[in-house]
């Protein structure tokens, strides 16, 4: 393995959504809730929900070919498929095998990222790190989630949260260390691994009649304690990663945070001292889709014409396990590519 330190970038950038739309208003009448409740507490409108043939492997792989026409590169020059979701089409193999496989993409390396919401980050700082360090030129990165999957839609506490999504980049090497990826911090803490889970479908709880009738196959999760620590952890990522990379608050162009919460996303740009417009929304459309989330709010902020050539934009994302990550990108411009 070589020893170089290469710069890192985005090359291009991808995404795809379910067409089914689902409103509050829709949600109103299969559980006790209303439009009111939903857009105070969360800022969510509507999410998209995946049909049957919309599996997290299909929304993945429409999203890594846009990433890919973007990028200016040929599939064929794809090192890597790192997928990153906690809703893979199957335990086994990964979401990486089957994208590589929809999109006839070279038999490389191929393989899933689970860090829940936080994921993209975290892939993010594997697929960089492989780019650095020499052994890939080119990685596919995607976050894909179908979450609708493991929502129980008769808990009004959960089910009015998440959507279905995917986005993807492509990621090469840089011409600078000034641009591209600059740094990226991730952390986790087991210990509070029962506040956000999924009890059932793992080797400990297998699928069995006694599973299913005790609802274990559904997410579970204790709201309050989840917005406390979001908060917290990741003004803290963000912090850390800002003083180690010598960057002032004021010098971010763009935040795109992890899209769970408007009010999650609002005491963040308080606590962080960095206004408001500043910080990139799309929940109100899609609510939470966990490792899908950033690089479904990069797309949209690239082709929105938020996310601009020489912008200093921060990604912060928190999630089950716990775990958060932070990352900081200069965005390229063609020269930078
Ligand atoms: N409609 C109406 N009432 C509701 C609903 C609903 N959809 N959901 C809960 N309530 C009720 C509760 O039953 C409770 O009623 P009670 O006081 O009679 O008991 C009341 O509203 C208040 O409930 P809380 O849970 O205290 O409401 P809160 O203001 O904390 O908001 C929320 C709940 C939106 C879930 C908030 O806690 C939150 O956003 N937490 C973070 C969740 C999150 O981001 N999770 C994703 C993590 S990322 C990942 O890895 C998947």
């Amino acid at each position: 393995m070589s020893t170089a330190s290469y710069p890192v970038t985005i090359l291009g950038t991808g995404s795809s959504v379910p067409t089914r739309v689902v409103t509050n208003e829709e949600l109103s009448k299969s559980v006790e809730t209303s439009h009111e409740w939903i857009i105070s507490r969360t800022g969510i409108r509507e999410r998209r929900v995946a049909s049957q043939d919309e599996t997290t492997s299909e929304m993945g792989a429409r999203a890594s070919s846009a990433a890919i026409a973007a990028s200016g590169i040929a599939a064929s020059d794809i090192d890597a498929v790192i997928a990153c979701t906690m809703t893979a089409d199957m335990a086994f193999p990964s979401a990486a095998c089957l994208i590589q496989e929809k999109l006839g993409l070279p038999k490389r390396t191929a393989f899933d990222i689970q860090a829940a919401c936080s994921g993209f980050i975290y892939g993010l700082e594997v697929a960089a790190s492989l780019i650095q360090a020499g052994v890939h030129r080119h990685v596919l990165l995607i976050g894909s989630e179908r979450l609708s999957s493991i929502i129980d839609w008769s808990d009004r506490a959960t089910c009015v949260l998440f959507g279905d999504g995917a986005g993807a980049v492509v990621l090469g090497r840089g011409r600078s260390h000034d641009s591209g990826v600059i740094g990226v911090r991730t952390g986790a803490d087991g210990s509070d691994a029962q506040l956000l889970y999924m009890p059932g479908g793992g080797s400990n709880v297998p699928a069995s009649v006694e599973s299913v009738t005790s609802r274990q196959h559904f997410l579970r999760m204790n709201g309050r304690e989840v917005f406390k620590h979001a908060v917290l952890v990741m003004e803290d990522i963000s912090r850390e990663l800002l003083r180690e990379h010598g960057v002032m608050t004021h010098e971010i162009d763009l935040v795109i945070p992890h899209q769970a919460n408007f009010r999650i996303i609002d005491t963040l740009a308080e606590r962080l001292k960095i206004p408001i417009e500043k910080f990139f929304v799309n929940l109100d459309r899609y609510g939470n889709t966990s490792a899908a989330s950033i690089p479904l709010a990069i797309d949209e902020a690239v082709r929105s014409d938020r996310l601009r050539p020489g912008h200093l934009v921060l990604f912060v994302a928190f999630g089950a396990g716990l775990t958060w990550g932070a990352a900081l990108v200069r965005w390229p411009g063609r020269e930078h590519k």
